[in-house]
């Protein structure tokens, strides 16, 4: 693992120049069958995880390129896998860890499919699934059959920022193992491993990949749990092709100046909204009103571009209407683009264990790379239609 900053370890990183060849992007390798010279030559071939060439399915230097990119962003690390889409990522994280008759703990705040998972197939598995508070700090949460807890910090909805190091370190008092999706911060923001994190899982789909034109996730691991992590997803037949590796690699290399410019247009813009009188509340970690912003400032190096906003009465058709007259906000799922996007949100609908969720219509926002003036501009005249 280098030393150096993670600014310049995100450029050099997974570049082997066994993979690359000479060129700058290691390339598109497509590939089902992989050619041997003879039949001793293909039973003498190392396992794909050592670099060797061996079947599509367990990848070619591109997917192992990427595969190592986000390992070293994590020091501590022992190795990645990566996933079709950020949803089988967290199904095969939480599959590699639990078995039947174990208790999984879920944030509450925890993204919707992500409950959908535990609620559908961990119960069908025998595997009890209690949700918690954000806000928990460890001590009696844990029961005698919890095997694992989920994290998800802050929430992608309602943004309760969790103590990931106060939870892992309970956590690891009692043998139980930690997960975390750690899309909105990743590994830029907050190096999870570092916090003692077990099971790190991204979105690569959101600031990754960085472009809204692709879908993928992974998970790197410690080594105390990378094995079980290779062998579940084997058993899964994961696979991601080779052009969407190449795709995240190569946005993954701006990372950090996106994420940088995402942080302060988006800061600029939810500093503004809080101020407005129709406006009830801001959601945004690095606010100071916002659910576990001391954690947010204790542990994280910056703020990524997502965050909602309450807004001061009126219903959901109302709601709808500002976010339908905005001229530079896309309507639609997903974030962590370089395009700005506006959601109608309800997370109380979601919570079973707890309601701290802030009333009122709800609005989350993925502010992009657009001039946050210009986005200013167009909230303020939503927000004047609004009144
Ligand atoms: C916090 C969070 N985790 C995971 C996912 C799932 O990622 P994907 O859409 O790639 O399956 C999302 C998607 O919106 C998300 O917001």
């Amino acid at each position: 693992m280098s030393e150096d900053r993670p600014e310049t370890r995100i450029v050099k990183a997974g570049r082997r120049a066994q993979w690359t060849q000479g060129i700058v992007n290691p390339p598109v390798w497509r590939a089902s069958t992989i050619l041997f010279d003879s039949v001793a030559a293909m039973r003498a071939a190392n396992p794909p995880e050592d670099g060797t060439l061996h079947y599509g399915r367990n990848g070619t230097p591109t997917q192992w390129s990427l595969a190592e990119a986000l390992t070293e962003l994590e020091p501590g690390a022992a190795g990645t896998k990566t996933f079709p889409s950020g949803v089988a990522a967290i199904a095969v994280a939480l599959l590699s860890v639990l078995k039947p008759g174990d208790e999984l703990l879920m944030v509450d705040s925890a993204y919707a499919p992500t409950r959908g998972f535990c609620d559908d197939v961990l119960a069908r598995l025998g595997i009890t699934t209690r949700y918690y508070d954000p806000l928990a700090s460890g001590g009696d949460l844990f029961g005698d059959k919890t095997r694992a807890i989920f994290m998800e910090s802050p929430g992608s909805l309602s943004f309760e920022v969790q103590d990931v190091p106060g939870l892992c370190a309970a956590a690891k008092k009692r043998g139980v193992v930690t997960l975390l999706d750690n899309t909105w911060a990743t590994p830029l923001f907050f190096p999870a491993m570092a916090a003692g994190v077990d099971l790190a899982i991204l979105a690569c789909t959101k600031y990754i990949s960085g472009h809204s034109d692709l879908m993928l996730g992974s998970v790197t691991a410690t080594a105390a749990h990378w094995d079980a992590l290779c062998k579940t997803s084997r058993a899964f037949g994961q696979h991601v092709g080779p052009d969407d590796a190449y795709l995240a690699a190569r946005g993954l290399r701006t990372l950090a100046v996106r994420l940088r410019q995402h942080e302060a247009s988006a800061l600029k813009i939810a500093r503004w909204l809080a101020e407005q009188p129709q406006i009830a509340r801001v959601l945004h970690p690095a606010l100071a009103d916002c659910t576990g912003h001391e954690f947010w400032v204790r542990d994280f190096s910056g703020a990524s571009g997502l965050f909602s906003f309450v807004l001061n009465g009126g219903g959901d058709a109302a709601r709808a209407r500002l976010v339908d007259g905005l001229k530079h906000f896309g309507i639609g799922y997903s974030w962590g683009g370089y395009e700005s996007l506006a959601l109608p949100v309800d997370p109380a609908r979601l919570r079973t264990a707890t309601t701290r969720v802030q009333e009122g219509p709800m609005v989350r926002l993925h502010i992009g790379l657009e001039d946050a003036d210009d986005l200013i501009a167009d909230l303020a005249a939503g927000l004047a239609a609004y009144a």
